[in-house]
């Protein structure tokens, strides 16, 4: 079967990872998480001063984009990729919430984003990939053959990520969560370049009541549907 391109944006923790992770698995293709790059520049940002008391300097950010240098590794079994800058492996530091507090400062810089498209589309163009983020069904892959637009409420958004936080031993509160998820889809849906926004070909599926394998058996079966030409 022909292995198609999936594009899954969305706003801020609404499950795109949990399921572009398991579509991927399911369909033997390579998942991409591309907000992971935009924290691995604001990871970056924060380590060199860029972004220091409270203060970040975008121009400095822009002057420095060229020694910053972003890659996955190998695989892991749950088909994410550890994520690499400057030959580092950062996977573990890039989810907090003081970090999660500037990233879409940093994603709204129009050179960040040049840059990070570029390096995305080039990973992406053999097809066989799921990418998750904001701008990918609009401005990555536009062609993509599938286009996933998820939403969820906000409390439930909300707790999974809480959850994900204190699982891993770096909670913030549950209101500081919520307000961070808040924060940043605003600035993600209102800024110049590349706005979150739903493609107009894309397919909105809400998953507030849906469980990770019913999410899933829907999108297994367009794709299926895709593959098979029987809708496009
Ligand atoms: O996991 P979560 O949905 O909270 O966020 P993420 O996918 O890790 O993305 C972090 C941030 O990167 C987002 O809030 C956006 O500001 C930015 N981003 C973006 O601008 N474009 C993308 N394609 C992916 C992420």
């Amino acid at each position: 079967m022909k292995k198609l391109t999936i594009a899954i944006d969305g706003y801020s923790s609404c499950g795109k990872s949990t399921l572009a992770k398991a579509v991927a698995h399911e369909l033997h293709y390579v998942f991409i998480d591309s907000g992971a790059m935009y924290r691995a520049v604001t990871y970056y940002a924060i380590q060199n001063g860029i972004i220091a008391n409270g203060v970040f300097d975008k121009e400095r950010l822009i002057k420095e984009l060229d020694a910053i240098h972003i890659e996955f590794g190998p695989r892991n079994e749950d088909e994410s990729h550890p994520i690499i800058l400057n030959d580092r492996d950062i996977t573990n530091e890039i989810r907090g919430i003081e970090l999660s507090s500037w990233v879409s400062d940093v994603a709204a810089v129009k050179q960040v984003r040049q840059k990070m498209v570029a390096q995305q589309q080039r990973m992406g163009r053999r097809g066989g990939v799921v990418m998750d983020g904001r701008d990918i069904g609009t401005v990555v892959f536009p062609n993509a053959e599938l286009k996933l637009f998820l939403t969820a409420s906000i409390e439930v958004r909300t707790q999974r990520r809480f959850d994900e936080l204190v699982a891993k031993g770096t909670p913030g509160t549950f209101e500081e969560v919520k307000e961070n998820l808040q924060k940043r889809d605003h600035i993600d849906s209102t800024r110049i370049e590349s706005p979150l926004r739903q493609a107009e070909d894309a397919i909105v599926i809400d998953n507030t009541e849906l469980t990770i394998k019913e999410q899933l058996v829907e999108v297994i079966n367009l794709v299926n549907s895709i593959s098979l030409g029987i809708i496009s």
